[in-house]
C-alpha cells in the first residue's frame, strides 16, 4: 500500500493547473471566515498555498505545514509574488508529529480539501489528532473538510480527464487518469499520468495518490477519543445541514478550554 504522502512531489507542477479546473476558489471564503477572528492559524497540508495565501491576504497570521518539498516550493513562490512574506510562514513537516511547541499554541488549525484523507491508517489519524490537540490553545478550534465523494467515484481505466495549457504557457498538458476502489480498506487510488508537449518534446510524469475516507461516525468518534468535542458538522460552505450525501463534509471540533 502506498503511503498517503506519496505522489505529491510529482504532482506539484500540475496541482494548480488541475485544481483551477476542479475546486477553484469555491472554498476560500469559508476558510477566510474561519480565520477572521485572528491568528495564529496552522494549515495542515498547505500544498501550493491555494488556501494559505488568501488567508494571509485577508489579514490572518498563518503557518503552512507540508511534507512535500516540491509543493512547498510552489507555495513559497506564491507567498513571495503576493508580498505576504510577513504574515505567511512555511514549515516542512509531517502532520502526524507536528514540529511546534505546545505553547503559545495555535488558535485555529485547519485541514482543507481532504488533507486528512491522505492518512491511510488508523494510527496515522490518531497520531495527527493527538498532535493537533497538543499544538492548539485550550478552547482552540480544529476545522476540517472531507471530500467524501471520493469513495463514490466509479472505477475507470486511463480516461482523459483534462487537456489544456497553463495560463500564459504554450505547452499542452494532458491528464490521463485511472481510479481504483478498495472498499474493504476504505481506500481510493488515483493513478495519474500527466503528459506535457512543447515544441516537439514530450515529457510524461506518472504517480499515484492514495486517499482513505471514513464515515462521519468513524471520524467524529476518533476526534472525541483524541479529546475534542464536536461543535458543528455542515454539508456545504454556507452552513447548510450535513447529510451523508453532502458533497463536502465540514467538521468543527474544539479542544476543551
Ligand atoms: C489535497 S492537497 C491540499 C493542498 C491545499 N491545502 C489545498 O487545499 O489546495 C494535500 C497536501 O497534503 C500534503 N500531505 C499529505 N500527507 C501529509 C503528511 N503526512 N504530512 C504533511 N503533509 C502531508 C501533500 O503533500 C499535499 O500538499
Amino acid at each position: 500500500m502506498n503511503e498517503g504522502w506519496h505522489g505529491w512531489d510529482a504532482y506539484a507542477p500540475f496541482y494548480d493547473w488541475e485544481n483551477a479546473r476542479t475546486v477553484g476558489r469555491r472554498d476560500i471564503r469559508f476558510w477566510q471566515r474561519q480565520a477572521a477572528s485572528g491568528g495564529p492559524v496552522l494549515e495542515l497540508g498547505s500544498g501550493t498555498g491555494r488556501v494559505l495565501v488568501p488567508l494571509a491576504r485577508s489579514g490572518a497570521r498563518v503557518v503552512g505545514l507540508d511534507r512535500s518539498a516540491h509543493m512547498l516550493s510552489y507555495a513559497r513562490r506564491r507567498i513571495r509574488r503576493s508580498r505576504m512574506t510577513d504574515s505567511a510562514r512555511l514549515v516542512r513537516g509531517d502532520m502526524r508529529s507536528l514540529p511546534f511547541a505546545s505553547e503559545p499554541g495555535f488558535r485555529l488549525v485547519i485541514a482543507p480539501y481532504g488533507v486528512l484523507q491522505s492518512l491511510v491508517r488508523n494510527q496515522d489519524l490518531r497520531r495527527t489528532f493527538l498532535s493537533v490537540h497538543r499544538v492548539l490553545r485550550p478552547g482552540g478550534l480544529f476545522v476540517m473538510e472531507l471530500v467524501t465523494d471520493v469513495p463514490r467515484w466509479r472505477e475507470y481505466d486511463r480516461r482523459v480527464s483534462h487537456v489544456g495549457r497553463r495560463r500564459g504557457g504554450s505547452a499542452e498538458i494532458r491528464l490521463v487518469e485511472s481510479v481504483r476502489q478498495d472498499r474493504v480498506r476504505q481506500l481510493t487510488v488515483f493513478e495519474q499520468e500527466f503528459t506535457e508537449r512543447h515544441r516537439g518534446h514530450t515529457r510524461v510524469h506518472r504517480f499515484s495518490l492514495t486517499f482513505r475516507t471514513l464515515s462521519m461516525r468513524q471520524m467524529t468518534g476518533r476526534l472525541r477519543r483524541a479529546g475534542f468535542t464536536i461543535e458543528r458538522v455542515d454539508g456545504d460552505y454556507e452552513g447548510g445541514a450535513w447529510t451523508s450525501e453532502a458533497q463536502t463534509w465540514l467538521v468543527v471540533a474544539r479542544r476543551a478550554a
